[in-house]
């Protein structure tokens, strides 16, 4: 008898190549390779084959098994990336895609911006550089005013301009108060305005370039109670409902009379004390933590008070008709007590394990 080696082989690689799923080349291989399959059966009738052949023939099966085990091989690698309906594992696990983060500061300015909004405030951004006559004079701060000095202000270099002054970097965004009243020449104005500042100081709770939003709301008849409603929304929409706010005397030159506003503080909720254990037998008062992060249950949101009558005036605006609040907070700051961030300085050290916690 003769064994047609070639004409199997052909066989067996129509085989192979016609098994377009996993499935079908795991059926070919057992009808190429298996027990019962082509190669052995192949193997089996060397027996009736004539001597002299036999070596040959059996050199050339053996050939064709270890051909067909390479194909079959490649073949499998193929259809196990190909991605069709048939091969397909839908119970794989995605491949998950890395995404970024909004750093925190666009975060609180997009929460700000979106809780004074429910109150009718608009989102306004004033000039980054700004006139010395916006920031200070307008604002019914003399001229001999320490923050004037160039030890607190950053000047910048330019021609300065016939009435309004030098150039500077906006120290604080209440030029915006006088911008808004000019934009709107009448009120009733509510204005919340979002922008960059800067002063000569760098540690753990100042940054030399810091944001600052600020408010103004200019009507008839507003007064002291609509400002610390205001700030007691704002306290429990931001840090959390139980929040408390309180007003503190102060001064500053274009707000009278001024305050300075604290809220309950977010680590310890007001109490001034961090952690109490439980689980000793000493007496409860020994075991009383002090909060670490505001000491006696207050935290200083930042400044604020009625608009003084003068900057009404600098803005247009009779100031025997109407009257206004004001008041100008650090977003970085609040950011800290609301998650109690300890160093000011993580927001712009660009450490992604710092930043892609919010
Ligand atoms: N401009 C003040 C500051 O930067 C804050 C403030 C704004 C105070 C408005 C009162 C009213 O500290």
């Amino acid at each position: 008898m003769e064994i047609d080696v070639t004409n199997e082989k052909k066989k067996a690689i129509d085989f192979i190549v016609n098994s377009s799923s996993l499935s079908e080349l795991i059926k070919t291989e057992t009808e190429l390779l298996g027990r019962n399959g082509l190669i052995n059966s192949l193997l089996k009738q060397l027996k009736n084959i004539i001597p002299e052949k036999r070596k040959t023939v059996g050199i050339n099966i053996n050939a064709l098994k270890q051909e067909v085990i390479t194909l079959i091989n490649q073949k499998k690698q193929l259809l196990s990336q190909k991605i069709d309906d048939k091969n397909i594992d839908v119970t794989m696990p995605g491949t998950s895609i890395k995404t970024g983060t909004l750093h925190p500061i666009t975060i609180a300015i997009t929460e700000i911006s979106s809780i004074f909004s429910k109150l009718g405030f608009i989102r306004m951004s004033y000039p980054e550089v700004e006139w010395e006559y916006l920031a200070f004079d307008t604002l019914n701060m003399p001229k001999t005013h320490p923050a004037r000095d160039d030890f607190e202000t950053t000047f910048v270099n330019g021609e300065p301009h016939p009435t309004y002054g030098k150039m500077i970097l906006t120290p604080h965004t209440s030029s915006g108060q006088i911008r808004e009243m000019w934009r709107l020449k009448k009120p009733p104005i509510r204005m919340i305005n979002i922008g960059k500042c800067y002063r000569p100081n760098w540690d753990a709770t100042h940054t030399p370039m810091f944001h600052q939003f600020e408010g103004l709301c200019v009507d008839t008849d507003i007064n002291i109670t609509h400002l610390k409603g205001a700030l007691d929304y704002f306290a429990k929409e931001y840090f959390g409902e139980n929040t408390q706010t309180r007003l503190r005397p102060h001064h500053f030159q274009f707000t009278e009379p001024s305050f300075e506003v604290d809220i309950s503080c977010t680590m310890c909720q007001g109490t001034g004390i961090l952690r109490q254990s439980r689980d000793s037998g000493t007496s409860q008062d020994d075991l009383k933590v002090k909060c670490k992060i505001c000491k006696s249950g207050w935290l200083e949101l930042g400044g604020t008070g009625m608009v003084h009558p003068n900057v009404l005036i600098s803005g247009g605006i009779d100031p025997i008709k109407y009257s206004g609040w004001a008041f100008g907070f650090g977003i970085e700051r609040v950011i800290m007590m609301k998650y109690g961030v300890d160093d000011i300085r993580n927001y712009y050290s660009g450490d992604m394990r710092f930043l892609s916690q919010f």
